[in-house]
């Protein structure tokens, strides 16, 4: 079976951008794929946490992958920072990175723009460790959002560039984007993705937020002044309204063709309305699951020990072959 490796920041509440872009890939993958799904905590402290609010985000999250679908009985689960392999192999790729190819990152500029008085090495590193990530499970295939694409061609040149030095070392991995939901943007600044760590919450749609509240953000969203009031698709010109039919698409099933030939005679309201209706669908089970599972610590607690227990045997396979590869002496 092909090798699936994806994870989620608990920088955060999870988001409906999240769970389209992500969690729902992750979902269906494991029916065909070995899958490895990590809570990767050692890439959110490249912004400042809170250690208590982050020790709950862990257990959250992982909460919310179950409550999602992701079945430990399936697929691997654990916390990034339970398996020491990734920080090491992410070392060594360092060393084999360019300063001038992670100057290129689009994330890292918009990260550090956003938050200017900490611009850590970390921030400006987290390509590499997210190519350890992936590289030290030799995995084939990486289902995320559309944002992560730069970040994957990263990972796949580095490995290259390894691989022509020392022989095949790592697998190169294919990013799976979905076709619906690849980019879900904020409610009010339609013009950039919807992020879990927004300051401003009436950007954000949580999994996990009250369906009321939910309900009003989305009424609340940002259409244009087109006095006609048209709803068509066009992400340039209308950039809230293409949003909110994207959003309505990938929650309903139905294609955003069909949807501009239901909506040619109805107002904003109406498909304002359709799309929390939609939205609130999809969340409440997933919500009333969550609720249950996370008062189960002691559950929590087994399906990390164990997923990464497992995910570490795979990961020290890779990283033995890679110090072998560049020459360190193997502990006896
Ligand atoms: N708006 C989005 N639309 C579609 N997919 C998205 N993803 C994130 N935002 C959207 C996908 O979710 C996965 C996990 O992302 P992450 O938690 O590692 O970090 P991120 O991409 O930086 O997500 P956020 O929500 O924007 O977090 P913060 O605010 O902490 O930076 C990835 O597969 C991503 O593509």
């Amino acid at each position: 079976k092909p090798i699936v490796l994806s994870g989620c920041q608990p920088s955060g509440q999870l988001t409906l951008g999240n769970y389209l872009g992500a969690l729902r890939q992750w979902v269906a993958m494991q029916a065909t794929h070995d899958c490895l799904y990590m809570i990767v905590d050692l890439h959110a402290i490249t912004l400042r946490q809170n250690p208590a609010e982050l020790n709950q985000a862990c257990l959250d999250g992982l909460a919310l992958y179950l409550a999602c679908g992701i079945d430990p009985n399936k697929s691997t689960i654990f916390m990034q920072s339970h398996v020491p392999e990734h920080a090491q192999l992410s070392w060594v790729l360092n060393c084999y990175t360019q300063m001038g190819e992670l100057n290129r990152m689009t994330q890292f500029k918009d990260k550090s723009q956003k938050n200017q008085s900490n611009v850590n090495v970390g921030l400006y590193a987290y390509p590499v460790l997210q190519a350890a990530d992936i590289l030290v499970y030799q995995a084939n295939e990486v289902p995320v959002g559309e944002d992560q694409k730069q970040h994957l061609e990263l990972t796949r040149d580095v490995a290259t560039r390894f691989n022509n030095i020392y022989g095949d070392v790592f697998t190169l991995p294919e990013p799976c984007i979905p076709k619906d939901g690849a980019r879900v943007m904020s409610l009010q600044e339609p013009n950039k993705k919807m992020s879990k760590s927004d300051p401003n919450t009436n950007n954000v749609i949580g999994l996990l937020e009250d369906p009321k509240i939910l309900t009003k953000k989305i009424k609340r969203a940002v259409t244009d002044s087109d006095e006609q009031a048209n709803i068509y698709y066009d992400v340039a010109e209308k950039p809230g309204v293409s949003n909110l039919l994207s959003l309505l698409s990938a929650t309903s099933g139905n294609s955003i063709d069909s949807l501009v030939g239901q909506y040619t005679d109805k107002m904003y309201g109406h498909l304002k309305g359709d799309v929390a209706e939609s939205v609130v669908n999809l969340v409440k089970p997933i919500q009333s699951e969550y609720a249950r599972i996370r008062q189960d610590l002691p559950y929590l607690h087994e399906v990390m020990h164990q997923g990464s227990a497992k995910a570490r045997e795979k990961a020290s396979e890779t990283l033995a072959k890679v110090y072998k590869a560049v020459g360190f002496i193997p502990r006896a």
